[in-house]
This record gives structure tokens, C-alpha cells and sequence, in this order.
């Protein structure tokens, strides 16, 4: 891999930038940093529809300053297998801020079937606008009620192991997250280019 490849994150998410700085060896602009303040409608029906709205947003916005360098974005969603998959793509929108793990916790109230998974999807797009993607999934259980103080979203429902995310260090987390396996897919792949 060239030294110091130039990435637009599609992202002003503190948290998303650190971890995508962190592992990929790269020069990681934000949007922000960019420029750039506006955000697409994340209205695809799929995780990889809206990695690809918001990277190609990106990309339209930038396109003259962007021709040497990639764009990436990402969608995450967790998916409740008896809820045959909610809250899914509609992770964020499920219900207003500050009250989706309770309703999670409400939807599951008396079954003991807890089985779920966190998805991320990565879409790279390259000087062309030629997309590529990586995925990352993590497996585990919502829990019966909220633990633990870190994290974010749904982290303190998401249990791994008997622990809950938010009772994991951002370390810990990072070390196994849906996001981290997607990022070291896309890392491995910008490092035969
Ligand atoms: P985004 O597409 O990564 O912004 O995530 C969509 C939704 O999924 C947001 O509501 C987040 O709270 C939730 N989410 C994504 N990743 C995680 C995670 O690692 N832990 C907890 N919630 C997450």
C-alpha cells in the first residue's frame, strides 16, 4: 500500500473516525474536514444501499478534489432474529432518540429467543465511483434489561458472552466489533492495491 493513502470518511461520527483511523493506516478526513456539512436522506431498503447513498453523496460534493483519493461510508443496523430482522436498516429511526433500547426490551418482554446480530457494511468508492464492499457481523443476545456505562446506541442491550457491549472497555469492543471486522476487510483490500 502506498504510503499514506488519502480516505474521505462520509462520517462526522467522533467515535466511527477514530476507530476507522485507528486501523486503516491512513490519512482519514472527515466530511467535516472536507467541507462538506450536508447529509444524504438514508433511504435505502439494505445496509449496503445506504453505504452507498451516503459515499456517493460524498463523492458528488467532492468529485474535483477527490480524483486522487477514496471515499468510504458505512450503515450499521442491529437485527433481532425473532423480529425477523428489526430494527435493521431502520436501526437509527426505530424509535426517537433516547427511547429505542426500551422499546427493543418492550418487543421482547416474556420471550426468551434473544438471539441478534450487529451488521456493518462498508462501501468504498473509488476516483472512478466504482464501488466495492465489506461487511462485518458480530453475534450475541439482547439482554433483559440495560448494563453497563460505555459504548453507545444499543450497546448496553448487546450482550457477547454474558457481557453487554457498554460493559466492555471501547478497546475490548473495538477488538471484536462489526465495524472492526469490515474495516480489517477493507484494509487488507487497500493493501494489495
Ligand atoms: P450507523 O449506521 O452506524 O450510524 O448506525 C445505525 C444505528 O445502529 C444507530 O442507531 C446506532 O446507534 C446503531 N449502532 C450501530 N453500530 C452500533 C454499535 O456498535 N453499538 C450500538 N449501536 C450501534
Amino acid at each position: 500500500m502506498p504510503k499514506k493513502m488519502k480516505i474521505t470518511a462520509a462520517t462526522n461520527n467522533a467515535g466511527k473516525l477514530r476507530e476507522i483511523r485507528e486501523i486503516s493506516d491512513c490519512e482519514v478526513v472527515s466530511l467535516k474536514d472536507a467541507g462538506i456539512v450536508s447529509e444524504p436522506e438514508e433511504n435505502g431498503k439494505t445496509l449496503r444501499q445506504n453505504a452507498y447513498i451516503k459515499a456517493k453523496a460524498a463523492y458528488d460534493l467532492l468529485q474535483k478534489s477527490a480524483l486522487d483519493e477514496f471515499i468510504i461510508a458505512d450503515d450499521s443496523g442491529l437485527f433481532i432474529e425473532v423480529l425477523l430482522g428489526e430494527p435493521g436498516v431502520n436501526s437509527a429511526r426505530f424509535a426517537e432518540p433516547g427511547k429505542r433500547r426500551a422499546k427493543v426490551l418492550a418487543l421482547l418482554n416474556g420471550i426468551d429467543e434473544r438471539d441478534a446480530y450487529f451488521e456493518t457494511v462498508i462501501c468504498l468508492l473509488d476516483k472512478d465511483c466504482e464501488p466495492k464492499f465489506f461487511t462485518g457481523r458480530l453475534d450475541g443476545k439482547i439482554a433483559y434489561e440495560n448494563r453497563g456505562e460505555n459504548g453507545f446506541g444499543y450497546d448496553s442491550i448487546f450482550e457477547v458472552n454474558g457481557r453487554t457491549l457498554a460493559e466492555m472497555s471501547e478497546s475490548e469492543k473495538n477488538a471484536i466489533s462489526h465495524r472492526k471486522k469490515a474495516l480489517e476487510k477493507l484494509k487488507l483490500y487497500l493493501e494489495k492495491l
